[in-house]
């Protein structure tokens, strides 16, 4: 299947995904066109990038669709090998350059084409991006400045954010000060303080240590269930991937393309407890042959 059918928006993937992983996962099976637009949607995406006299085919033909499911958003997650294409996709609907615009297909959030970024969609990077010059409060005002919040309202925001991320006590510290887990905290505090309806995260805990990326997949997972947010999650994990998301875009490559969507249910226990749990383990077997043999793709 060379392009996934879109999915079954019928209901919300929190209120509904079965608490027990037996019966495991299901393929997405084609489900029904709302007349309200799609929160994503990549109509045969193409994008292709000059190198020297080459060209090169960096996401051929990907078409998906993420359905507007009523006060809840979808965490879907982003596998596949280095080079396959995750990061194309991604910034494709941020609208950041140079992988925007696509080559040839058309990339729409909430029904419209993408024209740039735009303040519905935020970005979180492996690499702690936060500003060095400021402290951890203003960095999380930051966008709320941006948007043009009096003072004491971004204060207040960001305080509450401050908090929610476990980071009360560091308000006044810089950047350097600050461990690969708390920076992390302050870029997705920072992120989400904005209120972005799509939330982009590109191997957000990839350089931080296991426990470390534990305790930062359940914190996420808190937040989402609060905000409700669409995210789009890269990952190379396999087990992060299964842990964290309502669904996993499977994707091989290069060329980039989009193999195969996979429902899958949400756990309630934290990382650390599911993974003893054998019906999630065979999840994580079955994603694992899924792209084996095609993907240097690693677990943790
Ligand atoms: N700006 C660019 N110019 C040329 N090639 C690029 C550029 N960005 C990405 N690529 C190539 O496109 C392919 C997909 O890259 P990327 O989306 O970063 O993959 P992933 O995130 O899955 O590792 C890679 O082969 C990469 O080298
Ligand atoms: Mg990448």
């Amino acid at each position: 299947m060379e392009n996934p059918k879109p999915a079954d928006a019928a209901s919300c993937p929190t209120d509904e995904s079965p608490k027990n992983w037996e019966g495991k996962f299901e393929e997405v099976e084609t489900g029904p066109q709302g007349a309200v637009p799609p929160v994503v949607q990549f109509k045969n995406v193409s994008k292709e990038f000059q190198r020297g006299k080459e060209r090169f085919l960096a996401l051929r033909d990907v078409s998906f669709v993420v359905e507007n499911l009523p006060d809840c958003g979808e965490f879907i997650c982003l596998l596949g090998p280095s080079g396959c294409g995750k990061s194309t996709l991604l910034r494709l609907i941020a609208g950041l350059e140079p992988h925007f615009p696509p080559s040839s297909g058309e990339v729409l959030v909430g029904g419209k084409s993408v024209a740039g970024p735009g303040a519905d969609r935020a970005m979180v990077f492996q690499d702690y991006t936060s500003y060095p010059n400021r402290t951890v409060l203003k960095n999380v005002e930051f966008g709320l400045e941006i948007q043009g919040k009096p003072k004491a309202e971004r204060r207040e925001i960001a305080n509450s954010w401050i908090t929610k991320v476990g980071l009360q006590g560091h308000e006044n510290k810089y950047p350097y000060e600050l461990s690969g887990g708390m920076k992390q905290r302050v870029a997705i505090a920072r992120t989400l303080a904005v209120r972005p309806s799509i939330v982009l995260m590109d191997e957000p805990f990839g350089a931080l240590d296991p426990e470390t990326r534990y305790a930062m997949q359940e914190l996420l997972i808190d937040l989402w269930k609060e905000m409700q947010s669409t995210v789009f999650f890269v990952t190379h994990s396999i087990t992060e991937a299964a842990y964290l998301g309502d669904r996993v875009y499977l994707m091989h490559g290069p060329p980039g393309r989009l193999v195969e969507e996979i429902k899958l249910p949400r756990p309630e226990e934290s990382p650390l407890e599911v993974e003893s749990r054998a019906d999630f383990r065979e999840v994580v077997a079955l994603l694992k042959s899924k792209i084996h043999g095609k993907s240097e793709t690693t677990d943790r």
